[in-house]
């Protein structure tokens, strides 16, 4: 049995239709997006930051380093950069702005992960061990984003350092993203990571910065000193 549908009826049919595939294809997306989140390792306390909770009161350190990481989040998922540079004292919003970074990249699809640089090095040597013939590096390539934190507690010996140059310089050569935060400053961080990684990491990459005598935002005296 064929049925005739005159035009104002075959025009509302395709407009349900069309509304029913993009609700599908919402949910998915929703469902990918909270597989991804699990998946990214962002510490509870983390969980909920966002980009507007992260106060500037007129310092402008924090200006600039909340308006540059807004600038790179709006920029994805076309604009990946090749890094992320945080440097600056504690308790300054380091972490809170990467996972922020983290969040935009799987709002847009994106797969995002966290990791601390001692328990980065830590698993790489514990699979190296475990499997000598796959590459230990491989499972921290599935991340177009991938945020190292608290570099300086992680990268202790030359073979630790050179573990972090590969690491970047795979990503790198991959096109993705690696979004390293320290208290380190920018010299002992070059140091550290090495001039090749340092010069990747820039290539398309972002350096925020804090100066020393920023506020820690955990110390609220310290907040109120500076108002
Ligand atoms: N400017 C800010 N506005 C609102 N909350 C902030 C701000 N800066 C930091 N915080 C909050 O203060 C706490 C400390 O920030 P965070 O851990 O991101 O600092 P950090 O720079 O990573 O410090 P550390 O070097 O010790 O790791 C977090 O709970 C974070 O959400
Ligand atoms: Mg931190």
């Amino acid at each position: 049995m064929s049925l005739l549908f005159c035009d104002a009826c075959r025009a509302e049919n395709e407009r349900i239709e069309a509304a029913a595939v993009a609700e599908l294809a919402e949910v998915r997306h929703g469902a990918q997006r909270r597989a991804m989140k699990k998946a990214a390792n962002i510490p509870p306390k983390f969980q909920a930051v966002k980009l507007a909770g992260y106060e500037v009161r007129g310092n402008e350190d924090l200006e600039k380093a909340r308006s540059t990481v807004e600038a790179i989040a709006r920029g994805f998922p076309e604009k990946l950069p090749t890094g992320v540079i945080m440097t600056g004292p504690v308790g300054v919003g380091k972490t809170h702005l990467g996972v922020v970074l983290i969040n935009a990249a799987i709002y847009n699809q994106m797969p995002a992960c966290y990791t601390r640089a001692s328990d980065l090095i830590r698993e790489i040597k514990s699979y190296w061990r475990k499997d000598r013939i796959s590459d230990p590096l491989e499972p921290w390539l599935g991340f177009d984003v991938l945020f190292i934190d608290e570099v300086e507690t992680g990268v202790e010996s030359q073979k630790e350092s050179l573990l972090l140059d590969q690491l970047i310089d795979a990503r790198w050569a991959a096109g993705l993203c690696c979004i390293l935060a320290t208290n380190l400053g920018l010299d002992e961080l070059v140091g550290l990571i090495g001039a090749p990684s340092f010069d990747r990491l820039c290539e398309t990459g972002y350096i925020i910065q804090w100066s020393d005598d920023c506020p820690s935002y955990r110390t609220g005296q310290k907040w109120s000193e500076h108002e």
